[in-house]
């Protein structure tokens, strides 16, 4: 049917596509490190201890954790096989046909669409309070939307205004925001590490009793939340067609940057709760915090910085994500295709990234976008479904497909992606489920209204 037409697969991942090749392998892990340690760890991590999991958050990080790695290595196998800046969209194309091919490239929308906007509004209240630091903390109007929060303002300025800023930089090029990426990561990185060495010398053991107060149930909706921390290691296959050696570097990129940010995860996690009772770390910013309560003025200031260095790289990296699914869906024509073009002289696609930048800032700046924030995680999670299953079908479908890197025990890895990914997603509320499904929804009228008469696949078999 034609729905499930499917694309053939391009063997020369290193051809020339207009973006500009640059990446190498450490590029991508820091891209990856970059996109992945920002409001999951700096923000989330306390209310998911306080509410969810208790001391076991620690735990909750491990099982979300290995779903990831179960997904980071079928995001592996297709990013050197399949390749391609649409990510899971393009391997979906080749391996499920059109259709479903559609529904992940919405689904990644939704995903880089969304959490950039609320990682956006996370970074504005991290910066107000900078600002206050300093004696210049901005009035309340500047720092709500106007309706749907508890204090109704004007605009959210700095969550529209950084996501503004950021636009000019991925037009500008890659390499430089690469550049700033690496030095912004050395920035969380270096502030991380010294939470690590402080709480290190005072942990007290008691806050560790009783472990597991919620049950396994807390366990899981704990894992279901930090899930959020995770994402960002699927964005670095968006840079497939600006890396050096993909097939080569890809993997390395996606799976090093996972692996480090897992361990980081765990020991942070460890140590918040068993420097401060898990009760009081529902605030919004729990790691400075408990900084604060030991009477490290200096070092929680330092945190915040990171703090503030973090997002923006999430930022920064997811919104780079989403331009270039947006690039491979409108180079389909299943989006307008005026889209398609990528500037000659910077090598970026320029009219995406202003467009998208535009609406995130707008959603960033006027709406109450909390409320749809748990969208990105069963979003990622139903990508996670499909990349894994991906590896299954492009295993059978195409058993001859050079594949330099391999997801080990496959069908087993895979499969077990698609259960751990299902069963955080049925750890999430109801009302999410709902919205998630209203999305597809939307999705499935543009499609059939637009994207199938216009598909190029569709035109050229036709
Ligand atoms: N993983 C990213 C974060 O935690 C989205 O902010």
């Amino acid at each position: 049917m034609s729905l499930f037409r499917t694309k053939a697969i391009n063997a020369d991942l290193s051809c020339d596509t207009g973006l500009k090749r640059c990446l190498s392998a450490l590029d991508l892990t820091l891209l990856g490190i970059g996109a992945i340690i920002g409001a999951g760890i700096f923000v989330l991590t306390g209310k998911a201890a306080a509410t969810q999991a208790g001391p076991a958050i620690v735990l909750s990080f491990v099982v979300s954790g290995i779903a990831c790695t179960f997904s980071a290595l079928a995001y592996a196998e297709l990013a050197a096989s399949v390749g391609g800046c649409g990510s899971a969209y393009g391997y979906a194309y080749a391996g499920f046909g059109e259709l479903f091919a559609w529904i992940i490239g919405w689904d990644l929308i939704l995903e880089y669409g969304v959490a950039t906007p609320t990682v956006a509004i996370g970074w504005s209240g991290y910066f107000n309070n900078a600002l206050t630091a300093l004696g210049l903390g901005l009035p309340a109007t500047l720092l709500h939307p106007p309706f749907g929060e508890e204090i109704s303002g004007y605009i959210n300025l700095p969550a529209a205004s950084i996501l503004l800023l950021l636009s000019i930089l991925l037009a500008i090029g890659i390499r430089v925001s690469a550049h700033f990426n690496a030095i912004m990561v050395v920035v969380k990185l270096a502030a991380i590490s010294i939470f690590i060495t402080i709480a290190l010398f005072h942990i007290n053991p008691e806050n560790w009793h009783p472990f597991v107060p919620f049950g396994v149930s807390g366990i899981m909706g704990g894992a279901a939340l930090v899930f959020f921390a995770y994402i960002g290691f699927d964005a670095v296959s968006t840079a497939a067609e600006e890396t050096t050696n993909p097939q080569r570097n890809l993997p390395i990129g996606i799976l090093a940057s996972l692996a480090i940010c897992t361990v980081i995860y765990i020991v942070v996690s460890g140590l918040l709760t068993g420097i401060a009772p898990y009760q009081t770390l529902d605030t919004p910013s729990p790691v400075a915090e408990v900084l604060l309560r030991l009477g490290k003025n200096w070092a929680a200031g330092l945190i915040a910085a990171g703090a503030i260095a973090g997002l923006t790289t999430v930022m920064l990296v997811l919104y780079y994500g989403l331009t270039r699914v947006f690039l491979a869906m409108s180079r389909d024509g299943l989006l307008p295709p005026v889209f398609a073009t990528v500037n000659k002289r910077t090598q970026t696609p320029i009219r995406i990234i202003l467009v998208s930048g535009l609406l995130m800032a707008t959603v960033a700046g006027f709406m109450p976008i909390r409320i749809v924030a748990e969208l990105v995680n069963i979003g990622t999670m139903a990508a996670f479904v499909l990349v894994c299953g991906g590896v299954i079908i492009l295993r059978y479908r195409h058993p001859n497909l050079h594949r330099p890197f391999k997801s080990p025990f496959s069908p087993l890895f895979p499969v077990l992606g698609i259960i751990a990914c299902l069963a955080l997603m049925l750890s999430l509320p109801l009302v999410t489920w709902l919205r998630f499904f209203i999305w597809l929804a939307i999705g499935m009228v543009i499609y059939f209204s637009y994207s199938r008469e216009h598909s190029l696949l569709a035109q050229e078999q036709a």
